[in-house]
């Protein structure tokens, strides 16, 4: 399947619309500072799939897990380090995310770009551990409605130097980011929204910059087998084959079905292969399928630096 660039574009609008009406109103009483809004983003990122509720639910009788008052487990259903876990329900991608790129910020780094940052959240998360590194962050977003949330929300601390920037991968123009500087740009589970990737993408992160570091959370570590990289791509799965099996042997192969159901992007490891083997970046970290709250599409943490 391959996902249509309008369906995207409207799902999202409508999606950071919503989120903006019910954050809107507790920005203005004044209730949250930009330190505190990790119960905003866990509401609003708790599973709303029906698909996913049901998933836990099972999980949960079949373990005979404790729930909380409302009924609710308190662990849910996740992918860590390659294995599926019973996990509890309010582990986040945020600090994991987070973790990988303060560890790749120098004395040198001066932006920090994230693609696809929908509301905005890695970015103030990140904002929140370095609050005194003097760092330019750029919010960038297909989405106006991601970008007008991502505004509300950084207003919060007029300190941080956070600007939105209109981004589309099919269309990637970095004239926005000031020449020859050194920068960090990252993405989660926005990559993953575009069924192919061109390399101008990557190209333009290596032209624009004097040096810089890419970080991914991203789900695609099904890619690196062959046989299920051919089937998502040619859309081939066997019939009678579709069922989701909560096997560890079986979860890249249920990623791979997840990606070929959402049409998800299925090329992002075959242009950083490229890329590396045409001397343009060096891979510095490959970690599969580290983790997924949605334990059918867990991200897999990619660190490369450009040569
Ligand atoms: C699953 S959300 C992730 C948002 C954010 N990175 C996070 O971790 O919270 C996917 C995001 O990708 C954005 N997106 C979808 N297609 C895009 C495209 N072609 N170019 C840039 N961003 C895109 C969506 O608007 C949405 O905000």
């Amino acid at each position: 399947m391959v996902n249509d660039p309008k369906f995207v574009l409207d799902h999202w609008e409508a999606s950071w619309t919503d989120f903006q009406r019910s954050i809107e109103p507790i920005i203005k009483s004044g209730a949250v500072d930009i330190a505190r809004l990790d119960d905003v983003f866990a509401q609003f990122s708790s599973p709303h799939d029906s698909f996913l509720n049901d998933v836990n639910d099972r999980n949960c009788a079949e373990r005979d897990l404790p729930r909380d008052p409302t009924g609710l487990p308190y662990q849910n259903l996740m992918v860590i380090d390659g294995r599926y876990v019973c996990a509890p329900r309010k582990l986040r991608t945020e600090p994991i995310l987070a973790d990988a790129v303060i560890t790749q910020i120098t004395d040198n780094t001066e932006l920090i770009v994230e693609l696809g940052c929908g509301s905005g959240r890695n970015l103030f998360y990140l904002y929140c551990a370095l609050p005194t590194w003097p760092l330019k962050y750029f919010a960038c977003e297909l989405t106006a409605a991601g970008r007008k949330v991502t505004e509300l929300i950084a207003a919060l601390d007029p300190k941080m130097d956070c600007v939105t920037q209109a981004f589309d991968y099919r269309d990637p123009d970095y004239s926005f980011i000031p020449r020859d500087q050194n920068a960090v740009f990252f993405t989660s589970h926005s990559v993953e929204q575009v069924n192919r990737l061109d390399r101008e993408v990557f190209d333009g992160m290596l032209e624009c910059t004097d040096g810089c570091v890419g970080v991914h959370l991203e789900p695609v570590g099904w890619q690196r087998d062959p046989e299920l990289k051919d089937l998502v791509e040619s859309n081939s799965w066997p019939d009678g084959q579709t069922a989701l099996e909560i096997v560890d042997g079986k979860l890249i192969r249920n990623s791979a079905r997840w990606a070929l159901d959402k049409g998800h992007n299925t090329n992002l490891l075959e242009i950083l292969d490229e890329l590396e083997t045409s001397g343009r970046i060096r891979i510095r970290t490959m970690a599969y399928d580290v983790f997924g709250t949605n334990p059918f599409n867990p991200g897999t943490l990619i660190v490369w630096e450009k040569v």
